[in-house]
């Protein structure tokens, strides 16, 4: 990946530019994508990242919660779109030997997915009750030194989902000056996971 970048790079995918400059040029990132989508977003990072693993993170599937993305091109009404999404994701990454696709809900993707996680990219459900579960589920499998981040800050549900828990615990939250995406890391933390 660039260190610097182009400005439209730099801003859509800050999150992966600042971890990437965090930690020693050859280090291997172990990590998820939760909302994964097309995986436009997951083939930028392990194309641009050093990757040992990538556990890819989606329900491909109807959900109610997200009139303002996915939905809102009516696409989850096709009966059809979700496994022709889903299968053109696995077509993606066949050659990918650092790559598992987890085709489940987020809930069951966190007993799927091993521990010790580098950094965990938050883009599925962006209403409040949603992202603050995302993120009190995800928070636990990352490891100490880890980071949390996540698209659609902007948005007010995962906006006071983000703030919530970080004030309640203590962090420093990051965002761009897009407002849309927000990291913080997860320090160590004497009593905590
Ligand atoms: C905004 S899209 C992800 C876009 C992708 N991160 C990118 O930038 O290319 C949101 C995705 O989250 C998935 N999703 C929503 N709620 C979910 C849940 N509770 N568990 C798993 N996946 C979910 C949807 O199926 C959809 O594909």
């Amino acid at each position: 990946m660039p260190r610097d970048g182009s400005a439209t790079f730099r801003e859509l995918r800050l999150p992966f530019v600042e971890i990437n400059k965090a930690y020693p040029e050859n280090y291997s990132f172990r990590c998820v994508e939760v909302g994964v989508f097309k995986g436009l977003n997951a083939k930028k990072f392990l194309d641009e990242m050093n990757i040992e693993h990538a556990w890819l993170v989606d329900c491909w599937g109807h959900f109610e919660n997200e009139p303002q993305t996915v939905s809102n091109h009516n696409i989850d009404k096709d009966p059809d779109f979700w496994k022709r999404t889903y299968e053109e994701v696995q077509a993606l990454f066949q050659t990918y030997s650092n790559v598992t696709i987890v085709k489940a809900w987020s809930e069951e993707a966190v007993d799927i997915v091993p521990n010790d996680l580098d950094f965990v990219y938050l883009d599925a459900d962006h209403t409040y009750d949603a992202s603050l579960k995302d993120i009190e589920l995800w928070f636990p499998k990352i490891k100490t030194g880890g980071w949390l981040m996540g698209d659609d800050y902007m948005w007010e549900g995962t906006h006071r989902a983000v703030n919530e828990f970080v004030e309640k615990h203590n962090y420093i939250l990051h965002s761009g000056s897009k407002n849309t995406q927000w990291w913080f890391i997860k320090n160590y933390n004497p009593g905590e996971k």
